[in-house]
This record gives structure tokens, sequence and C-alpha cells, in this order.
């Protein structure tokens, strides 16, 4: 699904040059699940915002689905990436003037689909993270475990194959980080795959694999669960597997 090789990233300003990755490497296979970990600074959004294409590297290679990405122009990435990807913030990153309906469709408006339909595929985003009745409020009127559902069912929408979230529990109380948990694991379940940046080691080990990062390297490994385990930890809504809902 995802290879970088020897991937660098040099942030350059007029006194300062910061490594915040260097002789990166990683694979991510299709259907996997993976946490990403370490400690402030080593580089975890870095690689985040490549794996998304939303940053290009310095030097290095990437593969996503097979295909060289290192070297697109801004309209191609914009397009694999509207098609690809979804991502998820800590901050939740909704437009505060749209209201939930119109948030959902963002990602929609860039493809070619009749508004009947795109309707359809929104209503049904909000309703898989149960807040098809709010479709009309505005972000700011909901709590903060409601805005990141509806940042979930933003970068469900468009049937990503990789889901990227950052800190994606970084805002929330326990209670509401676990709800966020559960919508992740059956998110994998049903086949997208994960890639998760957290600082809370208990949510990093609910992953397959976790990836530690220190100083800009990928510092250590550790295969956490194997994949028939953590499918068996979902248990959100239980019957109906949340893409199909989508
Ligand atoms: N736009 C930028 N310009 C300059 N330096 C940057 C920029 N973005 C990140 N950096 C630097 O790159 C390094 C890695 O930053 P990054 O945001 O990837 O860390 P992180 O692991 O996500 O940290 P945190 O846990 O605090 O979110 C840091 O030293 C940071 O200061
Ligand atoms: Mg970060």
């Amino acid at each position: 699904m995802l290879s970088m090789h020897n991937i660098a990233k040099v942030y350059r300003t007029e006194s300062i040059e910061t490594h915040a990755l260097r002789e990166f490497s990683l694979f991510v296979d299709e259907g996997e699940f993976v946490s990403v970990t370490g400690p402030s600074g080593s580089g975890k959004t870095t690689f985040l915002n490549i794996a998304g294409l939303l940053e290009e590297s310095t030097v290095g290679i990437y593969e996503l689905d097979g295909r060289d990405v290192s070297s697109l122009n801004d309209r191609d990435r914009s397009r694999l990436r509207n098609e690809k990807i979804g991502f998820i913030f800590q901050s939740f990153n909704l437009i505060p003037d749209l209201n939930l309906f119109e948030n959902v469709d963002v990602p929609l408006r860039y493809r070619r689909l009749s508004s009947g339909d795109r309707k359809q595929r929104v209503e049904r985003a909000l309703e898989s993270v149960g807040l098809a009745s709010r479709m009309k409020h505005l972000p700011e009127q909901l709590s903060g475990g409601q805005q990141q559902r509806v940042a979930i069912a933003r970068a469900l929408v468009g049937e990503p194959r990789l889901l990227l979230a950052d800190e994606p529990t970084g805002n929330l109380d326990s209670a509401m980080a676990d709800q966020v948990m559960k919508f992740l694991e059956q998110i994998h379940a049903d086949g997208t795959t994960i890639v998760m940046v957290t600082h809370d080691p208990d949510l990093a080990n609910r992953a397959e694999r976790n990836i530690h990062l220190i100083d800009g390297r990928v510092s250590g490994e550790e295969l956490v669960h194997s994949q028939e385990e953590v499918s068996q930890t979902v248990g959100f809504n239980g019957d109906q597997p949340l893409a199909a809902k989508i």
C-alpha cells in the first residue's frame, strides 16, 4: 500500500535547517493497522503529511499503491489524495461556517457525482457515525467527540483505501477516545489500511504493528496483534461493516 525508501525531509529557513526525517524507510501492507509513536518533534506529523501527499519529501522514493508519487505535479497529487486518502486530525479541522452535511460533502465536490448521489453518500456517512439527525448543525454546536466523528465521516465519505490519523484522540477524554478507536477498528476490519499517530501507548497497542520514531528515524517496531485478534476486538455496532453503510 505504502512504501517509503530512504526518505529525508529538511525544513530550511534563512538561518536554520531542521532534519525532520532522515534515512526513513517504511513499508505498510494493504489492510494493515499501524500505530506511530515517538517523542514530540521526532517527525511523526512530517511522515504522515508526506504519506498523505500534503508535503513532498526532500529526497527518497515514495510509492503509494505501487505507483511512484515522489515527483507528481500538484494537480495529480491532489487528485490522488482525494481518491485514495482520508485524513483525521487532532483538532478535527472542520470548517466552522459549514454545517455538518456541507463539511462531509467537501471531499465529494471534486468527484464527478450527481448531487443526489452525493447527498445519499453524505447522509449515509453521517448515519454511520450516529450524527444523521444533526446534519444542519454547525461544528461549534457539537462536543469534541462528536466533531471528531464528523471528521471521520468526512474522511470516509470518498471511500479511501488509506486512512491517516494524526493524534485523532489527542483532544478527547478517555471515553470519547475509546469511541473514536472503536470506529477506527471497525474501519480497519472493513479492509481500510490505517496509519495512526498517537502519544498514548494503550491506543498504540490496539493497532497490529507499532512503529517508534526518534529523531526522524524509525528506531524500532513491534508486532502488537495479529490481524485476527484486532478484528475480534471490534465491538462497535456489531452486525454491519461501517464501509457498507457509507
Ligand atoms: N513547516 C516547518 N518548518 C520548519 N520546521 C518544521 C516544520 N514542520 C515541522 N518542523 C520541524 O520538524 C521536526 C519534526 O516535526 P513534526 O511536526 O513532524 O514532529 P512530531 O513528531 O509530529 O511532534 P509532535 O508530537 O509534537 O506533534 C521538528 O523539529 C519540527 O520543529
Ligand atoms: Mg505531530
